[in-house]
């Protein structure tokens, strides 16, 4: 049976040499059988709230409940939960079938039901072979220690699965097939699970919904569409898909219509952007962001009256799309644009210069921010 997790205002704040506030007020609610993906920068919380969601940590403020029932301070070994880290954590002392049938073990199940239930859950992460042969894990590949891993974490039917960077140990292409995999082997045992990791497009292959995390506390909750399309802020919209920042003042407002004097140039940019959330009550002088994805830049070979101009840096042929790095100067330094082209632009090569046009649909957010 898989339940719902609901955190209502967690907190978690170590104190040793010096005080870090680690999750500071985190209320949401995962619902049960979803695949959740907690993305954020390195040392945002992600694993703090993990383990305060097994109970491995004492929360310092607030409640964590799976369903109806708060389990703020149940142990870790009375609460069901199966869990995978980074470094897959198998015992080398002993065979693949020990391995995986230690949560049995430990939980006093029969000798006839462990075998059974390593044998189905084997089948189900693609190793009956392997187990057949049952060596040391030391002897398996890394795709395949990662499965058993897997395997060990789910054989008991835990009500809850926790993923933290399970792949981070894996190649590239591997990593591809296996967070398939991953969603595969959840969606057939619908336990809900929450998936750690820092890489934006492995969140948003796999998961049915996200949290982005910034610094102790969830920036914006949302399937992948919506925080594309709809990011809260600067900061959001750069970590699921990428985004091109300038900084300007608002000249004018009318309706949803903005014109903003982008800083450095001579005339305003005029057009129709998402506003977020933060930046609702926008007037005119203000001082804000503005954001365009590279799908909704272009480029230009130079012509006498463009304004924003750039130099081709690396132009990628990226199967669909091409994309162009593109170098702009930026007060007294540079900084690099990218723009998405369904096919190559006649007469543009690497090092050529280049103006950059926009499309409608930028975004605005306030300013400052965009760190990600
Ligand atoms: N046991 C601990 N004692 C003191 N500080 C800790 C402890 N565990 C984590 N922290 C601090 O809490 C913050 C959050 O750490 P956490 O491990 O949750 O980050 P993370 O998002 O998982 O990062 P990463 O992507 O690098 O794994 C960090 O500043 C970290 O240094
Ligand atoms: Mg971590």
């Amino acid at each position: 049976m898989s339940s719902s997790i609901s955190y209502k205002n967690v907190q978690k704040t170590f104190t040793g040499s010096q005080v870090v506030h680690a999750l500071k007020k985190v209320s949401f609610t995962i619902e049960p059988g979803e695949l959740f993906c907690l993305l954020g920068p390195s040392g945002c919380g992600k694993t703090t709230l993990l383990r305060c969601t097994a109970g491995l940590e004492t929360l310092t403020d607030g409640r964590i409940f799976y369903d109806d029932r708060d389990v703020t301070t149940i142990p870790p070994f009375r609460r069901n939960i199966g869990m995978v880290f980074q470094s897959f954590a198998l015992y080398p002392h002993m065979n693949v079938f020990e391995n995986v049938a230690y949560g049995l073990r430990v939980r006093g199940i029969d000798e006839k039901s462990i075998r059974n239930k390593v044998t189905d859950i084997m089948e189900l992460v693609g190793l009956p072979d392997v187990l057949r042969r049952n060596p040391s894990p030391t002897a398996l590949s890394g795709g395949q220690q990662q499965r058993v891993a897997v395997a060990r974490a789910l054989v008991y039917d835990p009500q809850i699965l926790l993923l933290d960077e399970p792949l981070a140990n894996l190649d590239a292409k591997l990593r591809r097939h296996m967070r398939a995999e991953i969603r595969r082997i959840q969606k057939v045992t619908n336990v809900t699970t929450i998936f750690v990791t820092h890489d934006q497009e492995e969140a948003m292959a796999i998961g049915d919904r996200l949290a982005i995390m910034r610094d102790g506390l969830i920036e914006q909750i949302g399937s992948s569409d919506e925080i594309y399309h709809n990011p809260n802020n600067a900061f959001v919209s750069n970590f699921i898909g990428k985004m091109n920042f300038f900084t300007g003042t608002i000249g004018s407002i009318r309706g949803e219509h903005y014109q903003v004097q982008l800083d450095g140039r001579n005339s305003a940019l005029s057009f129709t952007p998402k506003v977020s959330s933060e930046l609702k009550a926008a007037a005119v002088g203000d001082r804000v962001t503005v954001g365009f994805r590279p799908e909704h830049l272009r480029i230009k070979p130079k012509a006498p009256d463009h304004e924003v101009l750039g130099r081709v840096r690396i132009i990628q042929h990226l199967g669909q799309i091409i994309r162009y790095e593109v170098v702009v100067e930026e007060g007294a330094g540079e900084r690099v644009i990218e723009v998405d082209m369904l096919g190559t632009v006649p007469g543009v090569g690497e090092g050529d210069a280049v103006a950059i046009e926009f499309s409608e649909r930028g975004f605005l957010f306030a300013e400052g921010g965009e760190v990600a």
